[in-house]
């Protein structure tokens, strides 16, 4: 389904980005600064170390954010997996045809010096984002 994507990151929903993060610097990991993404309505944060997956914390700022239902519903867990891939829009195509149902049209995101973004669904893979090289 994704033969061309290179996987990316993994997205965590925490209610608290420094509470989470605290836990993870000590671990080694580096934080990236935190960043407000107007369109997702959403802070997020990066958490790198070398040979590791890269993190993505996403903190709500309210309840209209994406993520705020799923803290509600599972607390503090990952997820979403994130592939970059060459065509955002040959991928979705793709996806589709999958029966992956795509949430949210492409859109900048903030946090990644506004390459598009965008996330599809499925049953058997549960959320999974794009993001444009
Ligand atoms: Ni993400």
């Amino acid at each position: 389904m994704l033969e061309n994507a290179i996987f990316h990151h993994v997205g965590i929903a925490v209610k608290s980005i420094t509470d989470t993060a605290l836990l993870y610097t000590e671990a080694g990991y580096r934080m990236l600064p935190v960043v407000y993404d107007p369109i997702q309505n959403v802070n997020i944060s990066f958490l790198e170390k070398n040979g590791s997956p890269l993190l993505e914390l996403v903190e709500p700022v309210d309840k209209t954010s994406p993520v705020y239902n799923i803290l509600k519903k599972v607390g503090v867990s990952a997820y979403h997996f994130c592939y970059e891939v060459v065509s955002i829009q040959d991928c979705i195509t793709a996806l589709e045809s999958k029966d992956f149902r795509l949430l949210q049209e492409p859109v900048p995101a903030v946090a990644f010096n506004n390459r598009k973004i965008c996330f599809l669904y499925h049953i058997d893979t549960g959320l999974i984002e794009l993001l444009e090289k």
